[in-house]
């Protein structure tokens, strides 16, 4: 996928949409030369790739410089999301056009924020300004010490109530897709019966329009993994191998070879 209107078309012709996160330009270009439709340029790099324990420490600054390298890799063959990060989307409209245009000066083509109650304002004058917003529903890890930890939501009756009245929201709102993070199967399946926008899920199920997932988690490059992060490789023991593999040809002086050597 490389435009918005492709998330529409893929749910009325029931094509489900592949996500993966990308942070920097050797994945990007990796992941612009497979099948999947989409790249998140996610906060969550303020874990994965900078050791945090959350994704509180990321900045415009910082999610500017990824992109940009993402952008770079990805060379235009992907639709390329990028998140605004914790509060920058809550200082007032003017903030949040100013960090958003950040991000799409760096070449995203759409931006990705949290929750809804409160943004409203805000995501209509970005739409209004001409950028395509993704919403993110269930857990939402810039809200994680409200949350109570990284857990599962939508559990009780009530909570999922709320999180399909915040999806119609989104809706109405006009972003073009939403992801829903770790919630019941049952929630994202209703969720995504319910409104006519694709529904992205993360732990939320089989039923969800699409699907995205951390690059390392499904690359087996995570240490620690959540229960739903299936990895399709063990890309740890590949890439140890190769690192073993290197530094036991360095100590018998089995390479360089001949062929690797210049005359
Ligand atoms: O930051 C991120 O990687 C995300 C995904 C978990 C959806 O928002």
């Amino acid at each position: 996928m490389t435009r918005v209107l492709e998330f529409a078309d893929a749910k009325r012709e029931r094509r489900r949409i592949s996500m993966v996160t990308a942070y920097d330009a050797w994945a990007a270009r990796l992941v612009a030369t497979s099948s999947i439709d989409a790249i998140l340029v996610g906060d969550s790099l303020a874990m994965v790739v900078h050791g945090h324990p959350t994704t509180l420490t990321a900045t415009v600054d910082l999610m500017a410089i990824h992109t940009r390298a993402v952008a770079n890799g990805a060379a235009g063959q992907k639709f390329l999301v990028a998140d605004l990060p914790f509060l920058s989307y809550r200082k007032g409209v003017n903030a949040a056009v100013d960090a958003a245009g950040v991000l799409m000066a760096s070449g995203a083509h759409a931006v990705k924020l949290e929750g809804v109650d409160g943004h409203e304002v805000v995501i209509d004058h970005l739409i209004g300004s001409g950028i395509p917003v993704m919403g993110h529903l269930g857990l939402t890890p810039q809200s994680v010490h409200r949350l109570g930890g990284f857990r599962v939501q939508g559990r009780t009756a009530s909570e999922s109530e709320t999180l399909l009245r915040q999806a119609r929201q989104l809706e109405a709102l006009g972003c073009f897709a939403v992801v829903l993070e770790c919630v019941p199967h049952g929630v994202g399946r209703r969720i995504t019966e319910s409104v006519s926008i694709p529904t992205i899920g993360i732990g939320a199920g089989p039923d969800t329009d699409g699907q995205v997932l951390v690059l390392t988690d499904l690359l087996g490059l995570s240490e620690r993994r959540p229960r739903f992060a299936r990895s399709f490789v063990d890309g740890a023991g590949v890439l140890l191998s190769a690192l073993n593999g290197f530094d036991a040809a360095v100590k018998t002086a089995a390479y360089p070879a001949e062929s690797e050597c210049y005359r």
